[in-house]
C-alpha cells in the first residue's frame, strides 16, 4: 500500500534510525512530522521536502496528543539506550505509553514500535523466534524495552489501536556510532583484539534493511498485532563482522583473549559500570558474546515476504565513504 499523501509522526527523528526512516517516508511521498526534543539536532533531516520538524518530548502526554492529531501513522523510534533503570523506564516505558495513548486518541491507522532483540535477554542459544519468552534479566535497556512492548500491546488492545513491533539486531551503517564507528575502530587495530576466537555469533543488520522493514510494517495487513525479528539469519560470527572492518582497514590479524580472566573480573566491572550510572550484567554478557544463536527470520519471510537485502560484505563496503568522511580511513 502506498504512503503517498499520508501523514506520519516519527519519534526519535533526530537519531540514527529515525533520521533514515524520516527520509525514506518523505521519499515515498508521506508528509512527515519529525519529532525533535532538542534544537540543533535535526541537521540530517532539516530542509528535506515533505518533512516538518516539530519540537516535543515523548514523556509530555499533552504535546504528544497535539502532534499525533491528524496523523495516519506513527513510527515510534525514540528511546533511551543507556542510563539508570529510572531514567530508561521514564523514557522507554512512560514515553511509549504517552505515544501510544496519543496515537489511540488520534485514531491513527497503525503504530510501528521499534523494539530490539535485547528483549530476549542474554540467556538464549540456538534459534530465537518471536514467540519465545522475553527474559531481559536486570539490564535497564533490556528490561525497559521489554516493558515498553507490554505497554504497546496493552494500549493497543484497550483502544483497538493497530500496532506492529520490529525487533532489530545491531543496526550498522553510515552514522552508526556504536556498530560502525566504534566497531570499525576495534577492527582497525592490528591485531584486532577480542574475546576468544570470535566464533560467537553477532547480529548486525544494515540500516537500510531495518528502514525497509519498519516502513513495510506500517501498512502490511499481516503485520497488525505482530512482532518481527529483524536480524541476519544465519547470524555471522564476531570474527566475520569485526574481520570485515579489519579488512576495510587493510589487515586480517586477530588476537583472541581468553575468557576466564574476564569472567573473574566481571562482577567488579559490573560494579564499576553501576557506579557510573550505566548498569550492565557483565557476567551474563561474556557468554552472550561467545554464544551461538540466530534470531530467526522465518516469520517475516512467511507473513510479509520480507528478507534482508544487504549482505554483511556489501553493508561494510557501504560504510566506507562515511568512515573516510569521518577521517577514520585514508
Ligand atoms: N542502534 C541500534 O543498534 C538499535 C538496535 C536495536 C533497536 N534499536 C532501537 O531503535 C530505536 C532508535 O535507536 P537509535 O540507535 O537510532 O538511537 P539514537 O540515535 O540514540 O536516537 C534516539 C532518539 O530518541 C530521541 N529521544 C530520546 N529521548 C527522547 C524524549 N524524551 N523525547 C523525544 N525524543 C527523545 C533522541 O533525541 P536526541 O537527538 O535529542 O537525543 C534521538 O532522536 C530505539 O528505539 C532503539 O531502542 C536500536
Amino acid at each position: 500500500m502506498t504512503l503517498a499523501g499520508a501523514t506520519a509522526l516519527v519519534t526519535g527523528a533526530t537519531g540514527f534510525l529515525g533520521g533514515d526512516i524520516v527520509r525514506r517516508l518523505a521519499a515515498e511521498g508521506a508528509r512527515v512530522r519529525a519529532l525533535a526534543r532538542r534544537p540543533g539536532r535535526d541537521v540530517y533531516i532539516r530542509d528535506v521536502p515533505n518533512v516538518e520538524i516539530v519540537m516535543g518530548d515523548i514523556t509530555d502526554a499533552a504535546r504528544m496528543n497535539e502532534l499525533a492529531a491528524g496523523c495516519d501513522y506513527v513510527l515510534h523510534c525514540a528511546a533511551a539506550t543507556g542510563g539508570s533503570m529510572t531514567y530508561q523506564r521514564r523514557l522507554n516505558v512512560d514515553g511509549t505509553r504517552s505515544v501510544m495513548q496519543a496515537a489511540a486518541a488520534a485514531r491513527v491507522r497503525r503504530v510501528v514500535h521499534v523494539s530490539t532483540i535485547a528483549v530476549y535477554g542474554y540467556g538464549y542459544t540456538g534459534d530465537v523466534t518471536e514467540d519465545m519468552p522475553q527474559k531481559p534479566g536486570r539490564v535497564p535497556y533490556n528490561v525497559t524495552k521489554s516493558e515498553a512492548e507490554k505497554v504497546v500491546r496493552e494500549v493497543g488492545a484497550d483502544n483497538s489501536l493497530p500496532y506492529s513491533i520490529i525487533r532489530p539486531g545491531m543496526i550498522y551503517g553510515p552514522r552508526s556510532g556504536m556498530w560502525t564507528m566504534f566497531m570499525f575502530n576495534l577492527g582497525k587495530r592490528s591485531p584486532t583484539i577480542f574475546l576468544g576466537d570470535g566464533s560467537g555469533y553477532v547480529h548486525p543488520i544494515y540500516i537500510d534493511d531495518v528502514v525497509d522493514m519498519a516502513v513495510l510494517l506500517l501498512t502490511h495487513p499481516a503485520a497488525a498485532g505482530e512482532a518481527f525479528n529483524c536480524a541476519p539469519d544465519p547470524a555471522p560470527t564476531w570474527r566475520e563482522f569485526l574481520g570485515g572492518y579489519s579488512a576495510l582497514a587493510g589487515h586480517q590479524n586477530w588476537r583472541g583473549l581468553p575468557a576466564l580472566p574476564f569472567r573473574i573480573i566481571a562482577p567488579l566491572a559490573e560494579l564499576a559500570l553501576t557506579l557510573r550510572g550505566e548498569p550492565q550484567d557483565v557476567p551474563a554478557l561474556i557468554p552472550f558474546l561467545q554464544g551461538r544463536k540466530t534470531y530467526k527470520m522465518d516469520k517475516a519471510c512467511r507473513l510479509l515476504g520480507w528478507e534482508a537485502r544487504v549482505s554483511l560484505d556489501d553493508g561494510i563496503r557501504r560504510c566506507e565513504p562515511w568512515l573516510r568522511e569521518k577521517g577514520l580511513l585514508p
